[in-house]
């Protein structure tokens, strides 16, 4: 059970962000439209939320999760591999401090964004991408072993973030897109396999008694509700035309 999430509201520099998708320019009424559904969707999730104010200073912002690895025991204050995204893991250790005695950090040359770590009970997979390297990966499995849990480095071929692909609905329970249906690393899992027309479902998040996803995705939607999880759909376009998901948007813990 999640107790807290912290999230931030994005500022108009959203508009400047990071992006590789080719959606278009992000409506910013819109954008903070979606953003307060999702708001509206973790408090039926039963959870405290910590909302930070707006930082025009860092367009990416709004996707806290790329900032932070976070356990009941311990918090790893990661290393953005985004140059315009780094310094946002200064606020970040600050709103922590007020959660956390204990922290570890990934040190450069080390990188790593929360965005490619997938916790599976005590099992953590961590990918190497386009953000997070094969110095930040390896640092995060050494931390995670050191505190007793597993770790396993993940290589991607094409996903932006491992969690671009793949999910952690409890119970032994996976979602899975792309090159994550048949990668080895994940056999061991039941499976809900995406597919390839609903992509971007891949990435939902379980927050207590629900399963929050993107709306308009009904083939997933459909295998979840079977697989026995009540959903919570919500839109995403702007969050989707900045190569943003519904993990990023918050850090839960
Ligand atoms: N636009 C999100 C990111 O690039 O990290």
């Amino acid at each position: 059970m999640y107790k807290n999430v912290i999230v931030k509201t994005p500022g108009e520099s959203y508009m400047n962000g990071l992006t590789t998708s080719d959606l278009g320019s992000p409506d910013y009424e819109k954008l903070l439209e979606q953003h307060n559904a999702y708001l509206e969707a973790l408090k039926k999730c039963g959870v405290s939320i910590t909302l930070l104010p707006a930082s025009e200073e860092f367009p990416d912002s709004t996707f806290v999760e790329d900032t932070a690895v976070l356990t009941p025991e311990f918090a790893v204050i990661s290393n953005p591999g985004a140059a315009s995204r780094n310094k946002e893991k200064k606020e970040i250790k600050s709103v922590l401090n007020r959660f956390y005695d204990k922290f570890h950090y990934i040190k450069s040359p080390g990188t790593l964004d929360g965005g490619d770590v997938l916790q599976v009970d005590d099992h953590f997979y961590i990918g190497i991408s386009d953000r997070t390297n094969e110095e930040g990966a390896r640092q995060l499995k050494g931390i995670v072993e050191s505190e007793g849990y597993k770790g396993t480095i993940v290589p991607l071929q094409k996903f932006f973030h491992l969690k671009t692909g793949i999910s952690y609905l409890g119970n032994n329970v996976i979602v899975t897109a792309g090159e994550f249906i048949d990668h080895s690393d994940f056999q061991q899992y039941k499976k809900i396999t995406v597919a390839p027309e609903e992509e971007y479902s891949a990435n939902c998040i379980r927050v207590n008694n629900y399963v929050i996803i993107p709306k308009g995705y009904k083939d997933t939607i459909h295998q979840i509700n079977e697989a026995g999880y009540e959903t919570i759909e919500l839109e995403m376009s702007e969050f989707q035309k900045h190569d943003g998901g519904l993990s990023c948007l918050s850090l839960r813990f």
